[in-house]
């Protein structure tokens, strides 16, 4: 995309004289950015445009065009792109609105932009889009009002005019950029293709996106995870509440997924997820300029106790620990401290402390070796010039490359000087001890990634395939896509699943021979395909122990479902083994329309709605994976022997996790799986899955 970003000549194609138009604006931001190479005016009613020879179109310009920004009505743009296509212009930046964003016309008029695109072999950013700026090159094809500060963070957005209420926020904030997009309705080249671009990019440290949607997230999946390693990458994702994803719909004409989905699809890449605009910058600028700390080195000083307080608290809070100095450290500072202060980590050098004796802490942590980041605090006090205090830290960060220093200097107006002479210098710079402590734990999460070796799939293979297709088979033949819970049970059990010992009932006698056989208590089920939630409709007894109760037990639960559901089909009475006690876990699968299947792990039972303790992850799955979806839920905690409770058969449900994960990979049509409760027992007792419903798409 080097054409795109740094080309050779530019034409704008519909460039106006007339100031309040947004192809007046592109051609001065263009002259503006004090782009060097040529650059054409097209309009075919202009001699010359802010100083510069109009061409009556691209046709008529003498030499090659690189790229061209494209500014004229919809109804011309076609007429437009075809004439770059037969120009041999490489890239197409299309400010103009009124396609897929519009529907109806627009989605056909969209379509054959893109046709038109393809058939001469050009590349387009949009259309409906902001534009592009390079701070490098530098080139600014934006209508955006100012350009953006040069720097080292790549922006690729989804939406244009968050672009310009970003580029204006960060003038302020002192962040500089290497390259802006905006992706607009992206019809041909999309997020992933510049985040790939980017994270080759020498110019560009960190990768941030802002998305609406992503029309193909197995493919995001697999694209993005290939670079994330190379280039941080950080997400902010709209459209995660169902307001937002209303207004993300209209915005773009595009479907916004569901989050789990997205989160799982966005974890399994490597991508750093933000919760707001300020956490995607505050993320960014640290992730472009700090190599990452290990998770146990971080260091805090200040000149304030209770910021040295605060900043700890948050870090701890986010599951970050402070280092442990080694002893040779806490001498040094116990000799050039004076008796107040505080020499563990946190190190409050205290509020009478000169730029020198702060400088001086500084040094002594960053030489500590378990030291890898230290977090400089500062209050303006009258005895501290900010300033000082900035050039100082700039210097120490030259001697120690390898660390990490990030700059929260709490306050206002006092700082003016000092935010752009450390945002200059590389260091990043936070208002408050929360933002400083995302940075943070942003840096840590990413050195956590980067040393996570490469995930191995493993298939689990002592698994009966025939069977299951058997059974699917059945399913198929009867027209039916929802499994009744004797069928799922089979299947789970051709894959190693544990269920308890069961047998599908015709009649009370046939329960009673099955109750005496299987042993006693058992529990009895209704079985029907017109039934899913049995309790709701008096179609479960549990704790059954003679072989009079099973004959009640059959009677009572016909006359309860014929009563609610009178024309359901009824299979028969599914006779249980009762299953002892144990953890209460659920296991889900669902199908998302853009990621695929995702495998939902948590507390499971009664309470599951109600806790909400569960963790998502995207099948397939690597054992680490499985790991990992289990550790992010509470009821992990139990499992793992919460406060003196049995220790879990962990071992067992990591193997059943795997075994969904392959049933899924081997039979995709299933669509949606509950497992509820999973039922985890002690240790070497295995666990055992009580209530299994499975569907099946809809096409075969
Ligand atoms: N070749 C070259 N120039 C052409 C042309 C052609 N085929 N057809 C028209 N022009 C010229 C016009 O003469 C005009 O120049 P002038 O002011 O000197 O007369 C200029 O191109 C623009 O055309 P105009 O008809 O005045 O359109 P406009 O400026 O009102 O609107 C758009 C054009 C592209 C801005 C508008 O259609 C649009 O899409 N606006 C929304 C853009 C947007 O929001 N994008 C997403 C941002 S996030």
């Amino acid at each position: 995309m080097d054409k795109l970003f740094q080309p050779s000549s530019v034409a704008v194609v519909g460039a106006s004289r007339n100031p309040s138009k947004i192809g007046f604006s592109i051609l001065k931001n263009i002259i503006d950015s004090g782009y060097s190479g040529n650059l054409y005016p097209v309009n075919p009613n202009a001699e010359e445009i802010l100083g510069l020879k109009a061409y009556p179109s691209l046709k008529s310009i003498p030499g090659d065009v690189d790229t061209a920004v494209i500014v004229v009505p919809s109804k011309y743009v076609l007429d437009v792109a075809r004439e770059a296509g037969e120009k041999g212009v490489k890239y197409l930046v299309v400010i103009t609105a009124g396609f897929k964003e519009v529907g109806g016309e627009g989605i056909k008029r969209e379509k054959e932009l893109l046709r038109v695109v393809r058939e001469y072999d050009m590349n387009m950013v949009g259309p409906n889009c902001l534009g592009v700026i390079d701070t490098h090159t530098p080139i600014n094809m934006t209508f955006a009002q100012r350009m953006a500060r040069k720097g080292h963070i790549a922006f690729i957005s989804q939406s244009g005019a968050l672009v310009t209420a970003v580029l204006d926020w960060a003038a302020q904030a002192k962040i500089g950029f290497s390259k802006i997009v905006s992706i607009g309705n992206k019809a041909d080249l999309t997020e992933l293709d510049f985040i790939e671009y980017f994270t080759r990019d020498p110019d560009t440290n960190a990768v941030l996106l802002y998305v609406e949607s992503i029309d193909n997230g197995v493919e995001f999946v697999e694209r993005a995870s290939k670079v994330t390693k190379k280039k941080p990458v950080i997400i902010l994702k709209g459209g995660v509440t169902e307001a937002g994803a209303k207004a993300a719909v209209s915005h773009t004409g595009a479907l916004a997924g569901r989050v789990a989905a997205y989160e799982a699809g966005f974890r399994k890449a490597g991508v750093i997820m933000a919760s707001s605009l300020s956490e995607l910058f505050d993320y960014a600028v640290a992730l472009a300029s700090q190599p990452p700390p290990r998770r146990n080195g971080i260091a805090v000083l200040s000149n304030a106790g209770g910021l040295c307080i605060l900043t700890a608290d948050i870090l701890v809070k986010k599951g970050l620990s402070l280092a442990t100095f080694r002893s040779d450290t806490i001498e040094k500072l116990k000799k050039i401290l004076p008796p107040t202060a505080a020499i563990y980590n946190p190190v409050d050098v205290v509020g009478d402390s000169d730029a020198v004796r702060y400088l001086n802490t500084l040094e002594t942590l960053l030489s500590d070796d378990s030291v890898d980041a230290v977090l400089t605090l500062l209050a303006p006090t009258a005895l501290i010039d900010p300033l000082d205090i900035s050039k100082g830290i700039v210097e120490l960060k030259k001697k120690y490359p390898n660390k990490a220093i990030l700059a929260g200097f709490v306050g206002g107006p006092s700082y003016y000087d000092a935010v752009e002479y450390l945002m200059d210098n590389k260091i990043p710079f936070y208002n408050m001890p929360a933002r400083l402590a995302t940075a943070v734990l942003g840096l840590v999460m990413y050195k956590e990634y980067l040393d996570r070796p490469r995930y191995k799939y493993v298939s689990v293979e002592d698994v009966d395939r025939e069977r299951v297709k058997q059974i699917i088979n059945i399913v198929r033949k009867e027209g039916r896509t929802v499994l009744l819970e004797s069928e799922a049970k089979s299947i789970a059990a051709a894959y190693g699943i544990p269920v308890p010992k069961f047998y599908l009932a015709k009649s009370p006698i046939d329960a009673i021979s099955a109750a005496e056989y299987i042993g006693y208590p058992v529990v009895m089920k209704i079985v029907s395909p017109d039934i899913l939630h049995k309790t709701d409709v008096g179609g479960i007894k549990a704790g059954i122990s003679s072989s009079e109760e099973v004959e009640d037990a059959y009677e009572e639960i016909i006359m309860n479902v014929t009563k609610y559901v009178p024309r359901a089909k009824i299979y028969g009475i599914l006779v249980e083994k009762m299953a002892d006690k144990g953890v209460e876990t659920i296991v889900g699968v669902t199908k998302d329309l853009q990621f695929g299947h995702l495998i939902m792990f948590g507390s499971g039972g009664i309470y599951t709605e109600l806790f909400k303790d569960v963790a998502f992850s995207l099948i397939p799955m690597a054992r680490e994976e499985v790991q990992d979806l289990m550790g992010r839920t509470k009821i992990f905690n139990i499992l793992r022997g919460y406060r003196g409770m049995p220790v879990s058969d962990i071992k067992r449900l990591e193997d059943i996790l795997l075994r969904i994960n392959q049933l899924i990979i081997d039979f995709p049509e299933i669509v949606e799986l509950d497992i509820n409760p999973l039922r985890v027992y002690e240790a070497g007792r295995g666990a055992i899955a009580l209530d299994i419903k499975m569907v099946l798409s809809k096409e075969v």
